[in-house]
C-alpha cells in the first residue's frame, strides 16, 4: 500500500518543499492550511513545479488541515511552533491511532520575538515532546528539522544532509527513515528516543548562525564513520 503523506502548514517553505520530494519519490501528498483555497493554490504550484521537473504523475492536492490529516497516514508538522499547540487540537479528530505524526517544528526563539539563531525550551523538552503530549495515543516521529527548505526546494539537486530520526516508537522511526532515504542524497540517521528530539531541534539553530555568517541558505549536517 502506498502512504498518503499531508504537509500540515505545508503552504509555508518547509511543508511545501518536503512535499514537492515526497510527491516526485511516488507517495500521494496533501498540503494542508487553515484555507482551503490557500490549500488548493500551494497543491496547484507544485503540480506545476513538479511538472516542469518531468514528475508527471506526481499527485499533490490541497485541504484544510484536519482534512488533511483525516486522509493521510503520515502526518507531518510544518508550521511555526508558536502555532503548534493549537494545530494539534485542530487536527487532532483527523488522526487515528495507526498514523503517524512526525514533528518537524523547532522552538525558535522568534517565536516569541527573540533571534533565530536560539532556542526557547518547551515545558515537555522539545517541540516533539510537546506533540507526544498531546497525542498520547499515537506514534509521534521527530525528523527533518536539520534539513533546510531551500534545499528541499531545487528539485534537480541532491539534498546534501543527513537527517536524524528520533522516536519511542522502533517501527514508526523505521518508516520514517525510510521515507527519509527516498529524497535524493538524504540519509537517515538513528537518533535513538524522542527525547534526542531537544539536541536535534537546538541543531536547526546552529545551522540558522551557520547560514547567516557564511551567506548560505542551505547549509546541512552530515554524520561520519555511521555504519
Ligand atoms: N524553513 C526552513 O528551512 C525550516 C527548516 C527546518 C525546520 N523548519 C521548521 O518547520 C516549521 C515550518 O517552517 P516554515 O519556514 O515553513 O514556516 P512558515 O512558512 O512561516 O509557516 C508554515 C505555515 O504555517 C502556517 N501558519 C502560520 N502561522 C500560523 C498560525 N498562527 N496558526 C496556524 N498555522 C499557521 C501557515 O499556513 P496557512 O496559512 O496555509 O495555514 C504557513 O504557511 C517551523 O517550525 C520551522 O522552524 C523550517
Amino acid at each position: 500500500m502506498t502512504l498518503t503523506l499531508a504537509f500540515i502548514g505545508g503552504t509555508g517553505q518547509q511543508g511545501f518543499g518536503l512535499a514537492l520530494r515526497f510527491a516526485a519519490a511516488g507517495y500521494p501528498v496533501v498540503i494542508g492550511s487553515r484555507e482551503s483555497e490557500k490549500a488548493a493554490r500551494a497543491a496547484e504550484e507544485a503540480c506545476g513545479i513538479l511538472r516542469e521537473h518531468g514528475y508527471d504523475e506526481a499527485s499533490v492536492e490541497g485541504a484544510v488541515n484536519e482534512d488533511a490529516a483525516s486522509v493521510a497516514d503520515v502526518v507531518f508538522l510544518t508550521v511555526p511552533f508558536f502555532a503548534l499547540i493549537d494545530t494539534v487540537k485542530g487536527i487532532e479528530g483527523g488522526i487515528e491511532s495507526d498514523d503517524v505524526v512526525v514533528d518537524v517544528t523547532v522552538p525558535l526563539e522568534t517565536n516569541v520575538g527573540g533571534k533565530p539563531t536560539r532556542l526557547i525550551r518547551p515545558w515537555a523538552g522539545s517541540s516533539a515532546e510537546t506533540v507526544a503530549e498531546l497525542l498520547p495515543d499515537v506514534s509521534v516521529v521527530s525528523a527533518f528539522e536539520n534539513v533546510s527548505a531551500a534545499a528541499l526546494r531545487k528539485l534537480d539537486e541532491e539534498v546534501d544532509c543527513d537527517v536524524v530520526v528520533c522516536s519511542d516508537d522502533d517501527e514508526a522511526k523505521r518508516l520514517v527513515m525510510d521515507l527519509a532515504e527516498e529524497i535524493p542524497g538524504v540519509r537517515a540517521i538513528d537518533g535513538g528516543p524522542l527525547e534526542n528530539a531537544r539536541i536535534v531541534e537546538s541543531i536547526t539553530a546552529l545551522l540558522i548562525g551557520l547560514n547567516m555568517r557564511y551567506g548560505k541558505e542551505d547549509v546541512g549536517v552530515r554524520f561520519t564513520n555511521v555504519p
